[in-house]
């Protein structure tokens, strides 16, 4: 895969939150999200590659644009183009609501991998645990919150009291988050949004020592992909609604429902992983506006060399090809 590719992303991911960043705590995060689709959808446009979105807004009938299965890039255009063909996972924005509420760590984001190296994840739900590369192979998902806790303080030479988590605020966490309490680590519960503090989670000064709970299934893999360049580790196991998810799972191909994955196993092979900033957070700054002019704050990670580039960039809303949308409100 082309070192290249990885500034032609952060392009992508740039184009998305800067429209969506528009729509911030406006209370519509179907409004926020389209806007995301429409620019991602457009910047992909003039990337060089033959790109298969695997993991995307939904199936063709439930998502209009960057559906999966949905060809991306200029590449296509020509079939004998030497374009790289790579397998592109996307959450044009990442935290819906958190944007319309004007709340941290909404983030666009892009993995790509090779043909068929990221595992292809149902619109499920998936129990995920993520550690930063000091705790790397320490951290068994089959084992209790407390057996983890106490596992990654030891590979971390701190105590359980040391560590902050990570806990999606949802109902069914309420034994997680009472059993974590109880063990003594510090808390940080969030809204929504599990892809940047997963990602913070093996940054060395983030303040997030673990992530651990059940979020999507998609923003697992998402998350794999930045754990894998990182050199960080993960678990993650499927969990599933209904009868009806398993059956459809089948059919992409997960043989068995119950798996746990090890981190290979979500994101294979040489991956890279971009995201910008929408709103301030754990991981990236949001989106300023400047009057005629924009920032950004992104991140470029590649699993080959484990480079990590954060990148700030200003736009021209008056002179930027494809910022146009933009133009009319700055
Ligand atoms: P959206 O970007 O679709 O709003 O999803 C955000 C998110 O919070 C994810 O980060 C998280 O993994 C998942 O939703 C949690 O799902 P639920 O809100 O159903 O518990």
């Amino acid at each position: 895969m082309d070192r290249n590719l990885a500034l032609e992303m952060i392009r992508v991911t740039e184009a998305a939150a800067l429209s969506s960043a528009r729509m911030m705590g406006r209370g519509d995060r179907k409004a926020a999200d389209q806007a995301a689709v429409d620019a991602m959808r457009r910047a992909f446009d003039s990337v060089e590659i033959k790109g298969t979105v695997v993991i995307g807004e939904g199936e063709r009938d439930e998502a209009p644009m960057l559906f999966i299965g949905e060809r991306v890039g200029s590449g296509w255009q020509h079939p004998d183009h030497h374009a790289p063909r790579v397998d592109i996972a996307v959450d044009p924005l990442e935290g819906t609501n958190l944007c319309a509420t004007g709340q941290p760590d909404s983030i666009a984001v892009i993995a790509i991998a090779d043909d068929g190296q990221f595992l292809n994840a149902p619109d499920t739900y998936m129990h995920k645990i993520v550690v930063g590369p000091w705790a790397r192979g320490a951290i068994d998902i089959a084992k209790s919150p407390t057996w983890n806790l106490s596992a990654v303080a030891e590979a971390k030479r701190c105590a359980v009291s040391d560590l902050t988590v990570v806990i999606l605020e949802r109902d069914r966490h309420i034994e997680l988050i009472a059993e974590v309490r109880k063990a003594g680590a510090r808390i940080r519960l969030i809204s929504d949004g599990d892809v940047a503090p997963a990602v913070a989670a093996t940054q060395p000064d983030s303040g997030i020592d673990l992530l651990i709970g059940t979020g999507g299934a998609p923003e697992g893999v998402l998350a794999a992909a930045a754990v894998r360049c990182m050199g960080g580790d993960m678990q993650g196991q499927l969990r599933w609604r209904n009868d009806d998810e398993i059956r459809r799972a089948e059919r992409m191909g997960i043989k068995d429902p119950s798996r746990i994955y090890q981190l290979e196993d979500l994101a294979q092979g040489q991956v890279m992983f971009a995201a910008t900033g929408v709103t301030d957070g754990s991981l990236l700054r949001g989106v300023r506006f400047l009057g005629g002019a924009a920032s950004t704050h992104s991140v470029v990670m590649r699993s080959k060399s484990g480079t990590i580039r954060f990148i700030e960039a200003r736009h021209h809303i008056g002179t930027k090809p494809g910022l146009d949308f933009l133009r009319q409100r700055s």
